[in-house]
């Protein structure tokens, strides 16, 4: 597969760079004329971040399974598109080509059709790490329905959340999942979501685990039964709709500072170029490279790192079923070596969780395969940096630290393979296309070096988020309202003397525990459901493996006899309001919060507390009562 818009040098960097910020328009335009379109666009970029307005590739139609998969067709019909190695590893891992991807795909469409889901509906999927969960997205795709993926560790009230949000009147799930040593009941879940959610009129049910489920007449069918019906018709191809590039592609939830999650809608054009765009450069893909991406497909890494960017590129993504430390912490060595992987992309998480197993699980593993190492979710710190680069890369591997959020689509600040130098801890530099800005927080502009400043985009990329589903207020409120004119991250950074960015984490009141986005004010209103608590505050704290730990003071007048149940069942209560991943690590009980005289609570106080740094806590005399600070620090845990 031709990549002709992939940078081989750092002179290539600096002049495509170069183009994008001087002529974007021209820069897109070329970019664009390598994908398959029905019609072209009449103009690249139509834009304002008062509203906003973000159109790139106006008018232009076409669809991204037809970039994906039937466009490799005449050239790489027989290479795999997709590996799928299973949570168990001994059981048999399963390999599509882009033909038969293709096929599964249009199969699949069929069935979507058959139970009447057209374009523009919207469609939930929940279901476990399989080669079908990727089918379906990419069914939805060409049928022109818009997929909203719900990650297999939400509750049923977060799925109810998302179907209610969406109005999704088909679901797809899995009757179960494997994840390590665990069967996740899926359909189950489902279940429970749709009591309150009868517009729901049909659910299509994978088999994986084979546990008994529940299957009602008339809503529930069962996915196998359906492809039979299909080939039993003969329905074979099926033509890709037509669509807009700003179409939606897709919906996907993600926590914010306030309130409930928002759904993040990205459109079918942009998003297209830009995670085919950002994977092809800073992987630098080749050949028959095997590319393995360990996130899962119910974040926005794995929609933009392991389906759409990859096979958008002819690539051979490996799609892993189970977790790293399962059945022991050598499991992604193991898959390393089995299908020779050339490029691993992981989290530092998982990175961190490996390394307290020591160097043992990695022993007698075949690594040499591998070219590049990549890591995203949160800032990598300096350990584990070197950790992956020393025992994983053998030194031989560019690490490439890439920061992006579920809001850009793809990678926006990060080192390009073997192309642009690599600094531990630092996502240095800005892709083609991405123009960072550094503001104080008057909105000001920084623009000296050797600074840390709120991140913002000052231009936009094909790939940004186009509005929050249902509530394009809320959108513009989120984003675009903090700093005016600008796209706001959420983050801070600090650039060095050289323009190379070092993400410092969230400025705002969400927490990034294990990569996973967890809103405090989410949380908060979770705990505050709970029967006794009063009022309750979360903050981040460090930890060792998750980056961030999930701290709660709560204030509880329930019945105190036995407070570690109490405690239990307030984890209950948040597994089953958000879901298990959202559980704190620790809770505090306490008899008053810090708060200001208009009453604020000073989370300010509360993270330092957490933090076990007593010291730094600071002034507290503005505070209603700065007795409950002394307080809150003899009851710490
Ligand atoms: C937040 C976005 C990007 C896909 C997975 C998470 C943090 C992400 C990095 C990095 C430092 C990073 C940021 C960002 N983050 N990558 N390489 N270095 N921080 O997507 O759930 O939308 O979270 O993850 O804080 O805002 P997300």
């Amino acid at each position: 597969m031709p990549q002709p818009y992939k940078i081989n040098s750092i002179e290539e960097y600096y002049a495509a760079y170069n183009k994008s910020v001087q002529d974007p328009e021209g820069f897109w335009d070329d970019i664009a004329g390598y994908f398959l379109w029905k019609k072209k666009y009449d103009q690249v970029l139509e834009w304002n971040f008062e509203e906003p307005h973000i159109s790139f590739f106006k008018n232009g139609k076409l669809n991204i399974t037809e970039n994906c998969l039937d466009r490799h067709l005449g050239t790489l019909g027989n290479k795999p598109a997709l590996i799928w190695e299973p949570n168990d590893p001994e059981e048999h891992h399963r390999v599509l080509t882009y033909r038969d991807l293709h096929n599964k795909v249009m199969q699949f469409c069929h069935v979507l059709a058959n139970n009447g889901v057209k374009k523009g509906d919207r469609v939930c999927i929940y279901m476990g790490m399989v080669p079908e969960l990727a089918i379906a997205i990419l069914a939805c795709a060409r049928i022109g329905a818009i997929h909203s993926v719900i990650f297999g560790g939400f509750s049923a009230q977060s799925i109810a959340d998302r179907l209610i949000d969406t109005h999704s009147e088909c679901v797809i799930t899995c009757d179960g999942a494997f994840r390590g040593n665990k069967e996740v009941p899926l359909k189950a879940m489902v279940d429970d979501a749709l009591i309150g959610c009868k517009f729901v009129k049909r659910v299509i049910v994978l088999t994986r685990t084979r546990t008994p489920v529940s299957m009602i007449k008339g809503r529930d069918v069962w996915w196998e039964d359906e492809i039979k019906k299909v080939e039993s018709n003969g329905q074979r191809d099926f033509p890709a709709e037509i669509m807009d590039s700003e179409d939606p592609l897709f919906i996907l939830y993600t926590s914010g500072s306030t309130g409930k999650p928002k759904g993040v809608v990205h459109t079918t054009a942009g998003f297209m170029v830009w995670t085919a765009y950002t994977f092809a450069n800073v992987f630098q893909y080749s050949g028959d490279d095997i590319y393995f991406c360990t996130a899962d497909i119910g974040w926005i890494t794995g929609h933009s790192y392991i389906v759409y960017g990859p096979l958008a590129n002819g690539a051979t993504s490996l799609m892993f079923e189970g977790i790293p430390t399962w059945p022991d912490a050598g499991r992604f060595w193991d898959i390393v070596d089995k299908y020779r992987v050339n490029i691993i992309y992981t989290a530092p998480t998982a990175i961190r969780s490996l390394m307290s197993y020591g160097l043992g699980p990695i022993q007698g593993h075949r690594l040499d395969s591998l070219k590049v190492l990549g890591s995203v979710g949160e800032p990598i710190n300096e350990e584990a940096w070197h950790w992956y680069n020393e025992n994983i890369g053998k030194k031989r591997c560019p690490i490439v630290d890439t920061w992006w959020q579920t809001e850009t689509s793809g990678i926006m600040i990060s080192t390009l393979a073997g192309i642009t130098p690599a600094i531990p801890s630092y996502a240095t530099l800005p892709l083609p296309g991405v123009q960072p800005i550094l503001v104080d927080d008057h909105g000001k502009e920084i623009l000296e070096n050797e600074v840390t400043g709120n991140l913002c985009m000052k231009f936009p990329w094909p790939g940004m988020i186009r509005t929050t589903y249902g509530d394009h207020e809320r959108c513009r409120k989120t984003y675009f309202t903090t700093f005016p004119k600008m796209y706001f991250s959420g983050d801070g950074a600090f650039r060095d003397a050289k323009g190379n960015y070092r993400i410092t984490g969230r400025v705002d009141d969400v927490l990034n525990v294990s990569g996973h986005r967890i809103g405090t004010a989410e949380l908060e209103n979770a705990i505050n459901m709970h029967t006794g608590v009063i009022e309750s505050a979360i903050v981040g704290y460090p930890h060792d493996v998750k980056g961030q730990g999930v701290y709660a003071f709560v204030i509880f007048e329930g019945s105190k006899e036995d407070m570690n149940m109490v405690r239990k069942d307030i984890l209950e209560t948040v597994t089953r309001t958000i879901g298990a991943i959202a559980k704190p690590d620790k809770i505090q009980f306490v008899n008053n919060l810090p708060k200001t005289r208009s009453g604020k609570i000073m989370r300010r106080i509360l993270r330092k507390i957490a933090e076990g740094e007593m010291h730094a806590i600071g002034d507290t005399t503005s505070l209603l009562d700065p007795a409950v600070v002394t307080e809150i620090i003899k009851g710490k845990v």
